[in-house]
C-alpha cells in the first residue's frame, strides 16, 4: 500500500505516516469515503491545530473544495467559501473588495474549513460573529445539510462539531454575512490606540503587526498557535486566587465565571522559554508551544504535559489543550499519550 509522509503537512513540521490520504473536491467524491469513515480516521485542513504524537497517523480526509462565491443586497454580502480555501487570503480578499468585518481575525493560520470546528477567535472577533450558515456532509445518511449559525452552537473555542457531530460528517463550504453597515472593533488592548475612524485595512494591519510581534512564523519556528485553551473557571476560585495573584488577567464571563490567560500562568509557573528534548516553550508567548530542534510529537506532548502540571500544581488550574493530539489509532487525549 502507498504510504504518505505528513511532516510536510502539519505546522509543528513532526514526522507521522498515513496509509492514505483522501481528498474529496466533489460531491460525487464524497460518496466514496463511506468505506472510508469505518476505520480510525482525521480530517485534517492545514494542519495548524493538529499534533501527530505516533510514526503512525490514521487514514486522512483532506477536504478540497475551493472557491469564493459573492452575493450583495442592500444591507449585506453573503459570502460562500469552500472549505479548503485558506483563512487569511480569504481576509484579505474581503478587505480588498470592500467587505469588512475579518479584519481582527487576520494571520490566523489554517483552513475555512477548519474555521468553524473550534469557532477560532482573536482580539474581540470570533468566527461565530459572522457566520451565516455551515454546509455539511454527513457521512452517515451520505446527505449534504445546511447547519445555521444559531445550529452550530458556537461557544469559546467549541461548537456542535467538536461534540454531536463529532466525526459524523465534514465540513463542505462555510457561508458569512457581512452587514455594509460596519464599525472597527478595537476593544481588544493594542488595538484600542487606533483612532475611531480607523479603516478595515488600517484594523487589519495593527492585528498584523501584533501577532508578528509575538507570535512566532511556523515557517520559521514550526507551531500550532495557543496550545492550551484559556481556562474559565469558577468566580470564587477566581477571588482566592485574586488575593494571592492581584496582577493576573482576567475576563469576566457569564453565569459566575472567570476566564484566565493561560500564557500568564505559564509564564508565572516559570516555564516561559522552557525547553526539553528540542521542543520549547515560547520566549514572547507562553501559550505557544514550539519545535525548536527537530521534536518528534511525543517530544511535545511530553513538555505540553510538563507544562499542565506546572500549572496545576502552582495555581490548582487544568490547563486543556486547544491543538487536536492525533495517534495511529485517531484522536486521543493528552493525557492518553503514552511517553
Ligand atoms: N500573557 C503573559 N505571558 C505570556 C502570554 C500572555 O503574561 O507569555 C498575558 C498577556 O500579557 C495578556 C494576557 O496574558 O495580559 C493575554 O495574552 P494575549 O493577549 O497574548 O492573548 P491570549 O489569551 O494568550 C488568545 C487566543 C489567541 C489570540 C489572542 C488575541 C486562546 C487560547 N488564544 O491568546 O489565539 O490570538 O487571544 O485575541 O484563546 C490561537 O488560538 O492559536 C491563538 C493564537
Amino acid at each position: 500500500a502507498s504510504q504518505f509522509q505528513l511532516k510536510q503537512s502539519n505546522s509543528f513540521n513532526v514526522a507521522s505516516i498515513t496509509p492514505f490520504i483522501y481528498q474529496p473536491a466533489s460531491y460525487s467524491d464524497l460518496h466514496e469515503l463511506a468505506g472510508v469513515v469505518n476505520q480510525p480516521f482525521y480530517i485534517l485542513g492545514e494542519g495548524s491545530n493538529t499534533l501527530f504524537v505516533e510514526d503512525e497517523a490514521p487514514v486522512i480526509i483532506r477536504p478540497d473544495f475551493k472557491g469564493i462565491d459573492i452575493e450583495e443586497t442592500g444591507e449585506a454580502y453573503l459570502v460562500r467559501v469552500g472549505a479548503a480555501e485558506n483563512w487569511h487570503q480569504l481576509v484579505t480578499f474581503c478587505i480588498e473588495q470592500g467587505i469588512y468585518g475579518l479584519e481582527n481575525l487576520a494571520l490566523i493560520p489554517g483552513s475555512v474549513g477548519a474555521a468553524p470546528i473550534q469557532n477560532i477567535g482573536a482580539y474581540g472577533v470570533e468566527f461565530a460573529d459572522y457566520c451565516h450558515e455551515v454546509e455539511w456532509f454527513e457521512f452517515n445518511s451520505q446527505s449534504v445539510k445546511k447547519l445555521s449559525r444559531a445550529e452550530c452552537k458556537f461557544g469559546y473555542r467549541d461548537s456542535i462539531f467538536k461534540r454531536e457531530l463529532y466525526n459524523q460528517g465534514l465540513i463542505i463550504s462555510v457561508s458569512f454575512m457581512f452587514p455594509k453597515a460596519w464599525q472597527a472593533k478595537l476593544s481588544y488592548h493594542g488595538l484600542d490606540s487606533l483612532p475611531e475612524k480607523v479603516s478595515a485595512m488600517e484594523v487589519m494591519e495593527q492585528v498584523i503587526a501584533i501577532r508578528e510581534s509575538k507570535l512566532p512564523d511556523p515557517d520559521v519556528l514550526p507551531n500550532a498557535g495557543s496550545f492550551f485553551k484559556n481556562p474559565v473557571i469558577a468566580e470564587d476560585q477566581y477571588q482566592i486566587l485574586k488575593q494571592k495573584y492581584p496582577d493576573m488577567p482576567f475576563y469576566p464571563q457569564d453565569n459566575k465565571s472567570v476566564k484566565l490567560a493561560a500564557g500568564w500562568l505559564i509564564e508565572h509557573a516559570g516555564l516561559k522559554g522552557f525547553c526539553r528534548n528540542g521542543a520549547g516553550v515560547h520566549d514572547k508567548q507562553a501559550l505557544v508551544l514550539v519545535n525548536k530542534l527537530a521534536a518528534s510529537g511525543k517530544d511535545i506532548s511530553a513538555l505540553a504535559k510538563y507544562v499542565q502540571t506546572r500549572v496545576l500544581e502552582k495555581f490548582g488550574i487544568e490547563l486543556l489543550p486547544e491543538v487536536r493530539i492525533i495517534a495511529a489509532k485517531g484522536e486521543v487525549e493528552l493525557e492518553g499519550v503514552e511517553q
